[in-house]
């Protein structure tokens, strides 16, 4: 069991902080004594989510950012290292997705979607890269992918991709800045019942009962087990933990349903 000392003193940034599984990661961070920063491109929600965490006593702060862009994600590393004095953690989180046949999608659809979630992560490595270096604890750098990204994912080419080279950036980076102490993983949620993604792509689309029984315990995840497995890496419980990629998918990938 995590303690309320399991986090204490670790600086957080989240990237898309402000709802579904970068929100939990957020709340959970802050209830295990870390300072959070909560980026997103919603001025309103990532603000109203921190004023949320500092109201059940945590420490956050929040700011806009659209990971699209170098410039707002360097300026959101250097805020957070301002307000709280380090950066210890990186949630690389945020992400964009729809589901589209392959040669339906329009060259900008698909550069949306590699934007935001290969060069938004690439982008929150590298500004942040500096400050993770220095930090006391090691720093942590943890992205959210998805086993789609190592199968491949009919229907979501941009984002598979994306993700498989998000796995791929980690394993490098792991290695290049390994000697700077600095722990660089992977999570791979499987289907999370209670995330916007899911409800979108899933259960609004009448597949929800399918993509469940798809999973080998034949029900979704919740938003709590994936910020589990990211308080484990950010902390010292995972401090010999680089270069991994950790399933939380309830058996999801190697199962195969037909239909
Ligand atoms: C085909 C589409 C499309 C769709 C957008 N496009 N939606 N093409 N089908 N459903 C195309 C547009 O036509 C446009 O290309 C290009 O993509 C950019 O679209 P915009 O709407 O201008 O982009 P933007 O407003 O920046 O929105 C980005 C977005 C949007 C990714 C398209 O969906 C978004 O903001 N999503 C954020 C939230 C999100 O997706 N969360 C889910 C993440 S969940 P043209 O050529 O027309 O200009 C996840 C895991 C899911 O990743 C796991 C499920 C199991």
């Amino acid at each position: 069991m995590f303690t309320n000392e399991t986090l204490q003193g670790r600086v957080a940034l989240i990237t898309g902080g402000g709802t579904g599984i970068g929100l939990e990661i957020a709340t959970t961070y802050a209830r295990l004594g870390a300072s959070v920063m909560l980026v997103g491109r919603n001025e309103e929600r990532v603000q109203a989510a921190a004023a949320a965490i500092t109201q059940e006593g945590g420490k956050a702060q929040a700011m806009r950012a659209d990971v699209r862009n170098y410039d707002d994600v360097k300026a959101a590393v250097d805020a957070t290292v301002e307000k709280f004095g380090a950066l210890d953690i990186l949630v690389n989180n945020a992400a964009g997705n729809f589901v589209c046949p392959t040669a339906e999608l329009s060259p900008n659809g698909w550069r949306t979607v590699i934007d935001i979630d290969l060069n938004g992560t690439f982008y929150g490595c590298h500004a942040a890269y500096p400050h993770l270096k220095t930090s006391t604890f090691g720093g942590s750098i943890i992205s959210i992918i998805t086993m789609l990204g190592v199968t491949g994912w009919p229907g979501a080419a941009h984002a598979s991709a994306a993700k498989g080279g998000i796995l791929s950036l980690s394993r490098t980076l792991a290695v290049e800045w390994g000697g700077d102490g600095i722990r660089v993983n992977t999570i791979s949620p499987g289907p999370i019942g209670d995330t916007e993604g899911v409800q979108r792509m899933y259960i609004d689309a009448g597949k929800g009962d399918l993509e469940a029984r798809k999973t080998a315990l034949g029900r979704f995840g919740r938003k709590a087990d994936i910020a589990n497995a990211a308080v484990y890496l950010g902390s010292d419980l995972g401090s010999y933990v680089t270069g991994d990629n950790i399933i939380v998918d309830g058996g999801r990938w190697l199962k195969y349903v037909a239909g």
